[in-house]
């Protein structure tokens, strides 16, 4: 149906984990096993590794991106990196409204859509992160929260600027817990926010528009997730830190 209509990526989030010679080390390893991947591939790193992963995908179809921004372009926020200081680096992706930064950094759907105004206005492509907490699902609600996440980072989108976003759907009960949501779960509430884009957009843009799963993804169950009509990719933690598990789910998304 339409899934072709879309590219598939698979994007490492390496979360708090490797150290400058530990990325380096992941990197030359896991770069020579994706060489053929017939995906996009992305590895959002932590602040302090975005220089060695610039400098170890050059010249690779690997992009790099980092995991969060702020949506000032300078000034009194310590501790915070804006848009335009990853842009001017030469990153090409940031991740937005991930899980964590909500919950344990104050993240909310506001300031979620400013940073994505921002990362934007730099000239970033973004994975926005939406998903629900247990809680949320048990009390049936999945479907307002996600859709709400997802309106609010969007307002101010422009349907060109849509372009540059990944949607990555990350049920908050699947993440590190090794409980990953069923494909038939996944492919309901990725397909659910298709429907808000086409809403907010068209039916073309929503089509287009790549919409990732995440949580506890792995290289045995990548495969079926993938197969799955509206999972477009992965947003990838644990599995990402290891070349071959992480390799195993770019072949899955290649095909392979
Ligand atoms: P996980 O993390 O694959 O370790 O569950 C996914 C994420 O938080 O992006």
């Amino acid at each position: 149906m339409n899934k072709n209509l879309r590219r598939a990526v698979i994007a490492g989030n390496w979360k708090m984990n490797k150290n400058r010679a530990e990325a380096k080390a992941l990197l030359a390893e896991l770069l020579p096993m994706v060489k053929e991947a017939d995906c996009g591939v992305i590895v959002c790193v932590p602040f302090t590794d975005l220089e060695t992963a610039l400098e170890a995908t050059r010249g690779t179809s690997v992009a790099v991106g980092a995991q969060n921004c702020h949506w000032e372009k300078s000034g009194a926020f310590t501790g915070e990196i804006s848009a335009q200081m990853l842009a001017e680096m030469g990153i090409q992706y940031v991740i937005i409204g991930h899980s964590e930064r909500r919950q344990y950094f104050g993240e909310t759907d506001e300031t979620v859509g400013r940073r994505v105004r921002a990362a934007l206005d730099a000239g970033l492509q973004v994975i926005l992160c939406v998903g629900e907490t247990l809680s949320q699902r048990e009390q049936g609600i999945t479907g307002e929260v996600v859709g709400l996440q997802t309106k609010v980072a969007l307002q101010g989108v422009s349907a060109e600027e849509l372009q540059k976003i990944i949607i990555a759907y990350e049920p908050v009960w699947a993440i590190g817990t090794g409980r990953t949501a069923t494909s038939a779960q996944a492919n309901e509430v990725n397909h659910l926010i298709r429907e808000v884009v086409a809403g907010l957009y068209s039916k073309a843009d929503a089509d287009a528009l790549t919409i990732q799963y995440g949580g506890s993804m792995n290289a045995k169950n990548a495969a079926e997730l993938l197969g799955q009509e509206d999972v477009d990719g992965g947003l990838i933690g644990g599995a990402s830190l290891k070349a071959p598990d992480f390799t195993a789910i770019v072949n899955a998304a290649s095909g392979k």
